[in-house]
């Protein structure tokens, strides 16, 4: 866990500005920010940040929230990812409170994984180098592949002996705790019996990001049908398959330097291309890419460049990679080595400048590649065709970032001249299917958010029509309307005795400190008494207290009440000589009316109860009583209704 300093720390050095603006280009309007929304695609900005409410809102797809929101949901991290990735944005030390004794475990596990790891590590490359069986077996082998003795140590390989258990018995002897050893994938356990699970294999040590060894690739020296031609680590504490890049230690620098990332599939791949000079490649491991790998590779690079061999399996791997590729923002090329090789074999057949010439000038854009393919497989099928149409125009959808706007209408060009369809209706089709993932995603927001499903789903299908706070209903705008008073005005004076907040507390307080008569929404609730408790503490309350509440309901709900001013443009400015007021100038107005619709709901309310108890009644004293009350609650209504026509009503 993050402590609450840390957190505090955070919020206080948050620029949202230079945050979101690390993302979107941002321009400045009157007091706030407006930019290209970086969540759905358009060309006209409708993204608008407030630097003094720091919150962000997109006017075109409804999406809101804080500075800690907005980098959650533009890196798809968790709360405390985005926090770490603030902090160290902004030199915060973050401090860890006292963690669970299930998460210390966890990481003690960790730690000893790491070193015992370490250890078998030296224990294999001394194996392979300096014991007769490790030289003659194994080294030769290697060597006889044509592997450098400079390279197999840079990879450091080493070599797990064929008796039973020499690994076992020389960790053993070291004070290894046993079950770690079996943990660690290393050695197993057989009712009881220890022995090397690797036993006489070549061993491939896999580094993480920072070069610790975090498990290993066991590779069998015979072919032998029976065992598997690799034993990998199994999942544990630091082993983790998803997030598993085969070279990427090694290969980060020069991923940077070129600008560009290689994949292969295969340990032996990246090994085989880093002797000869090329140095920024990745192997996934022979699987399909998972987010974690991509997200990975974006570090260093946006040009991912996909090498694989010409056998199916391996293209099918990739092209399954290909949608997440492009969420992630990839541009994703192509190269397939030609029949029979794979790009270890290749490398050394044709040394390396020829090879970098042939990825250089084959390598094809992988949605025209996925193109190409298909509609080799759909021949005159007319009804494959079509299916051919929708599946690339789903894939060229993903390309969905703002910034990537000219890139997708690239695509949309040469896809429609392939594909010998018009260019419109194309572009059509990408927009729907664009528009139907949003409104899907919106819909999965939603039910997460609040239980209870939305009444009227026949709106649901077009996201402009959702976008906004439409689906709220009447009494929920009102409320959302006096908590937004309460925040914005609740310091300024109302008159000469009170301020805002005093007056908003006095008018819809029916009994001391309850609200429920006027405020039914119990978020909204929480907000009131939280404001009234700060502000009795005399600390001044704002956007910025509610936005950051560690509740994050209290964040949501003031995130989306909040109102960015959608500023008058300079050219009404100059039509109109004299003074534009503001909302700011007319807080008092505001606020009187947003309290006067309040009650005026409040009102209609007790009207229908009172409506409802005449119609039940028999007795006609109780009638005569129920007439008197309505006469009466008429008669405020109209009070109300008068008070709402003297102020200027500006209502949302
Ligand atoms: P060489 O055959 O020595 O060139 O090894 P390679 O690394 O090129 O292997 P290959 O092309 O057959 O497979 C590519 C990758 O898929 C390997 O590097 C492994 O990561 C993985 N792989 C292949 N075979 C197995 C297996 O039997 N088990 C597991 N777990 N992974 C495998
Ligand atoms: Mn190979």
């Amino acid at each position: 866990m993050i402590s609450q300093q840390s957190i505090q720390e955070i919020q206080s050095r948050i620029d949202i500005i230079d945050v979101v603006g690390s993302f979107v280009k941002l321009k400045k309007r009157g007091t706030n920010y407006l930019g290209l929304c970086p969540f759905h695609n358009e060309k006209t900005p409708s993204f608008t940040v407030s630097p003094g409410k720091e919150i962000y809102k997109c006017f075109g797809c409804g999406k809101s929230g804080n500075t800690i929101g907005f980098v959650m949901e533009h890196e798809k991290y968790s709360y405390v990812e985005a926090l770490r990735w603030l902090a160290n944005r902004y030199n915060v030390v973050l401090e860890e409170t006292d963690t669970s004794p299930e998460y210390k475990a966890q990481q003690q596990t960790a730690d000893s994984l790491y070193i015992i790891n370490q250890f078998a590590q030296g224990f294999f490359s001394e194996q392979l180098f300096d014991t007769d069986e490790g030289q003659t077996i194994a080294l030769s082998y290697l060597r006889e592949r044509g592997f450098r003795d400079d390279i197999i140590r840079k990879f450091q390989l080493g070599y797990n002996p064929s008796a039973r258990d020499s690994f076992t018995q020389t960790a053993l002897a070291k004070q290894y705790n046993p079950e770690l050893l079996v943990k660690s994938g290393l050695v197993a356990n057989r009712e009881g019996s220890m022995y090397d699970n690797y036993r006489g294999r070549i061993i491939f040590p896999i580094h993480n990001q920072s070069g610790k060894v975090m498990g290993f690739g066991a590779r069998v020296i015979k072919s032998n049908d029976k065992a598997p031609k690799y034993i990998n680590t199994p999942e544990n504490e630091i082993y983790v398959k998803s997030r598993i890049l085969y070279g990427s230690y090694f290969a980060r620098t020069a991923i940077d330097k070129a600008d560009e990332c290689l994949l292969v599939e295969g340990y032996t791949d990246v090994i085989s291309l880093h002797q000869a000079g090329i140095e920024n490649v990745v192997a996934s491991g022979g699987t399909s890419l998972t987010t974690d790998q991509l997200r990975l590779i974006k570090k260093y690079s946006n040009n991912l460049t996909i090498i694989y061999d010409g056998d199916s399996a391996g293209v099918k791997a990739a092209l399954r990679g290909l949608d997440l590729a492009l969420d992630e923002g990839l541009n994703v090329r192509l190269v397939l080595i030609p029949d029979g090789e794979d790009p270890d074999s290749y490398v050394r057949l044709v040394g390396a400048q020829a090879f970098n010439e042939f990825i250089q000038k084959e390598k094809k854009d992988f949605i025209l590649f996925q193109l190409q393919v298909s509609l080799q497989e759909a021949g005159n099928d007319s009804v494959k065709k079509s299916q051919v149409v929708n599946q690339v125009a789903e894939s060229i959808s993903r390309i969905n970032r703002a910034e990537d706007f000219t890139r997708r209408q690239d695509y949309i060009k040469q896809v429609s001249g392939m594909l010998k369809v018009e260019e419109a209706g194309f572009t059509n089709l990408v927009n729907t299917i664009i528009r139907d993932r949003i409104s899907r995603e919106e819909n999965r927001q939603r039910q997460k958010q609040e239980p209870e499903p939305a009444t009227d789903s026949v709106e649901q299908s077009t996201p402009e029509s959702q976008a906004g706070t439409q689906l709220l209903n009447a009494y929920e705008k009102h409320e959302q309307a006096i908590i937004r008073c309460l925040i914005e005005y609740g310091l300024k004076p109302w008159n000469d005795q009170m301020t805002v907040a005093q007056y908003i507390f006095q008018e819809l307080e029916e009994a001391p400190d309850d609200y429920s008569e006027n405020i039914a929404n119990p978020v909204h609730l929480k907000i009131l008494q939280l404001y009234k408790i700060w502000y009795h503490d005399g600390l001044e309350p704002n956007y910025q207290s509610f936005s950051y509440s560690e509740d994050p309901e209290i964040s949501q709900a003031v995130v989306n009440l909040a109102v960015i001013d959608q500023d008058i443009s300079p050219n009404w400015k100059k039509h109109y000589e004299g003074y534009i007021p503001t909302r700011e100038d007319l807080y008092r107005d505001e606020v009187r009316s947003t309290i006067a619709y309040l009650k005026l709901r409040n009102i209609h309310r007790q009207m229908e109860e009172n409506q409802s108890e005449m119609e039940k009644s028999t007795d006609i004293d109780q009638q005569m009583i129920s007439l008197k009350v309505h006469a009466l609650l008429k008669q405020k209504e109209l009070e109300i209704l008068e008070m709402i026509k003297v102020g200027t009503v500006i209502f949302k």
